[in-house]
């Protein structure tokens, strides 16, 4: 690239889904803020995402999906009385998740009409600017973060960029799948991209884990998205009409993902950042040992 790509500042993360693999769990309380460890899943991909310099958050929600907002904002009573018990520490992890004056907005999808509508929902406020998106179930641990490592790959080539990770064959058909051209390191030039592939029709066994960053032409391709897998408009189906037009980039990124919208998904997330954490790690893993 000679020119700069444009800076990437505002992330849409949409947060409508069911969570039907988890419920009843799910009924009251929204996916996105089931605990993993201490924490919901959902503060783990804002932390992902305020590392890679994201400004401005879009949720796109859906009805019961209050709690969402409410989560980033003060809870004043529990706040004062946190503060009269002494537990500063609490308090000073709570105070770093609040959002910052305008770095937060909210869009309803109010049909569940698939991902690449949910997207869509968001293209005024994201306005004609890139993005980028994550997906708010998976959890990726990597070191930086894997938007971040999205970013690195952005400024050098600019254009799209989509995270990617490598699955069993037999696990193709649940996953956006690309069909490679090409791969310097990690990152993959690409002929194509397909939505959940019926089986042993995939055209590889790279997964689209949940990590994107799009430029603003998405919106016009999504607005004219006929329904495609599941009967749902699909992201991938317009990124793999624009990608006729402008670059797109896969980057097998470092790190390991956690599909927490899954039962094994999210009870693996929290053995695995539990054993990770230097606070908890001894005593999750004499846990977990005494039950295997
Ligand atoms: C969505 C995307 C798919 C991607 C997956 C990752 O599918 O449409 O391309 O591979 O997330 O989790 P969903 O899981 O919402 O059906």
């Amino acid at each position: 690239m000679t020119t700069t790509p444009a800076r990437l500042r505002k992330a849409v993360l949409p947060v409508a889904g069911l969570g039907t693999r988890v419920l009843p769990g799910t009924k009251t309380t929204p996916k996105e803020l089931l605990n993993v460890v201490d924490r919901p899943i959902l503060s783990y991909i804002v932390e992902e995402a305020r590392e890679a310099g994201i400004e401005h958050i879009v949720f796109v929600t859906g009805r019961s999906k209050g709690a969402i907002e409410d989560y980033f904002d003060h809870q004043i009573e529990l706040e004062a009385q946190l503060q009269a018990k002494g537990k500063t520490d609490i308090l000073e992890m709570m105070n770093a998740e609040l959002a910052s004056a305008g770095e937060m907005s909210f869009t309803r999808q109010m049909q569940p009409k698939g991902l690449g509508h949910a997207v869509w929902c968001a293209r005024d406020i994201i306005g004609h600017e890139p993005f980028a998106v994550l997906l708010p179930d998976v959890i990726v641990d990597g070191q930086p973060g894997a938007l971040k490592q999205l970013l690195e790959a952005y400024e050098e080539v600019g254009g799209n960029l989509i995270g990617v990770e490598a699955v069993p064959e037999s696990e193709t058909h649940k996953y956006g799948i690309v069909d490679p051209a090409g791969r310097d390191g990690r990152r993959i030039t690409m002929k194509g991209m397909v939505e959940k592939p019926t089986q042993g029709t995939a055209p590889s066994n790279l997964s689209i884990s949940g990590r994107y960053i799009l430029q603003p032409e998405i919106f016009d391709l999504l607005a004219t998205q006929e329904r495609g897998a599941g009967n749902e408009i699909q992201l991938t189906d317009a990124m793999a009409r624009l990608m006729a037009t402008q670059v797109f980039t896969a980057v097998e990124y470092e790190g390991v993902t956690h599909d927490c919208g899954d039962k094994i998904g999210l009870l693996r997330a929290n053995v695995a950042l539990a054993l990770k954490r230097p606070d908890l790690g001894e005593a999750a893993r004499a846990a977990v040992s005494a039950l295997l």
